[in-house]
């Protein structure tokens, strides 16, 4: 018996001492094999009495099973530990953040046209859109300033090859333009109405809307700084009709520009100015009561009644119909809502940057 303790206990630290599954079936071989200790034992009971026989193959299989214990003991500790190591080696971090799928947001330019829209469209304007590639009678001429006009060098304009006086030769260098093209088919599609026999001849009559728009939209010029772009983007204003005055654009501008920064005490000034085709002409500045802008003067439109000479090229006589006009800098206007000091930073498309407008 004390034999059999021996083998059993040689077996366990046999297993114990394997240190992979490889090793664990060599050391079973040793003892379960078919030339293993427990086998050459059991050989030895033929040579036994029926009695010895029995007592002795109890005690062999006794141990052979003590032995079969252990080795399936070992075999889940090995197996075990493999699992272990395995679950290590390709850990998965559930702190790590998740890989999420990039949230795309509108420009911080496109956000301040949407809200130009939105204040314009609740004060009863329409919204145009017009070509960028524009003629030389829409962007200068029609405007009141005619081929030579001094004004003209106000604008660094991108001319494009092959163009002639009516065919689109430029990249438009202001939305004013803009004034005409919509005011012209303003007017074609209210007359044709008109001798239609469907309504009033005269415009404007109460039957009629007056011409009550803005244009948004890119613009061009050969300039490049801290704050200016050779693509940069302005909004276009236009309200004519029968008895509209500068008090009616005094209005109109401080409601927007009130409604726009959300700030009811903001100060606004015109200061005299010169546009060829407004007269008079006015720059429009701003002045924020509180925040750190407060008490400086921010020039933020160009503005004017509109000149007889642009009513007239609209298809309007000057004598009956009057409005004004106002140009203004949605670039400029998103720089000094979010406090933007580098005007290039819009068009560089670092989504650093554009994202915090998100
Ligand atoms: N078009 C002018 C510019 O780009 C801005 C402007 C001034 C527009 C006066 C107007 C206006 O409609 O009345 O500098």
């Amino acid at each position: 018996m004390h034999e059999l303790n021996i083998v059993v206990d040689s077996a366990k630290v046999a297993f114990e001492q394997a240190a992979t599954p490889a090793e664990l079936e060599n050391a079973k071989a040793l003892f379960l094999g078919k030339s293993g200790c427990i086998t050459e034992l059991m050989k030895g009971l033929s040579a036994l009495g029926v009695d010895q026989k029995k007592s002795r193959g109890a005690a062999i299989n006794q141990a052979k099973q003590a032995i079969e214990l252990a080795l399936n003991e070992r075999r889940q500790k090995l197996a075990d530990a493999q699992m272990q190591a395995q679950l290590q080696a390709e850990a998965l971090d559930v702190t790590l953040p998740g890989r999420k799928r990039g949230q795309g947001g509108l420009h911080p330019v496109s956000l301040t046209l949407e809200r130009i829209e939105a204040i314009f469209g609740s004060m009863g304007f329409d919204v145009a859109q017009g070509p960028e590639i524009e003629s030389d009678w829409f962007n200068f001429t029609a405007l009141n300033t005619p081929e030579d006009h001094p004004a003209r060098s106000m604008h660094d304009t991108f001319y494009v090859e092959g163009g002639s006086v009516t065919a689109p030769n430029l990249l438009r260098t202001h939305t004013s333009p803009m004034q005409i093209r919509y005011a012209v088919q303003h007017v074609k599609r209210h007359r044709a109405t008109a001798s239609a026999g469907q309504v009033d001849e005269v415009l404007f009559s109460g039957v009629m809307p007056e011409i009550r728009v803005i244009a948004p939209g890119r613009t061009y010029r050969v300039d490049s700084d801290a704050t200016h772009s050779p693509m940069f983007h302005q909004c276009e204003g236009l309200w004519v009709g029968e008895n509209i005055s500068f008090k009616d654009l005094k209005f109109v501008f401080t409601d927007f520009c009130r409604t726009f920064f959300e700030s009811d005490d903001l100060v606004l000034r015109f200061r005299p100015s010169f546009f060829p085709f407004t007269e008079p002409s006015a720059e429009i500045d701003i002045q924020f009561q509180r925040g750190p802008l407060a008490g400086r003067w921010l020039e933020v439109a160009g503005s004017g009644q509109v000149h007889p000479n642009v009513i007239r090229n609209m298809g309007l006589e000057p004598e009956k119909y009057i409005g004004f006009a106002f140009g203004m800098g949605p670039d400029r206007l998103t720089m000094l809502r979010y406090g933007v000091n580098d005007l290039r930073l819009f068009f560089d498309g670092d989504i650093r940057f554009l994202s915090q407008f998100i």
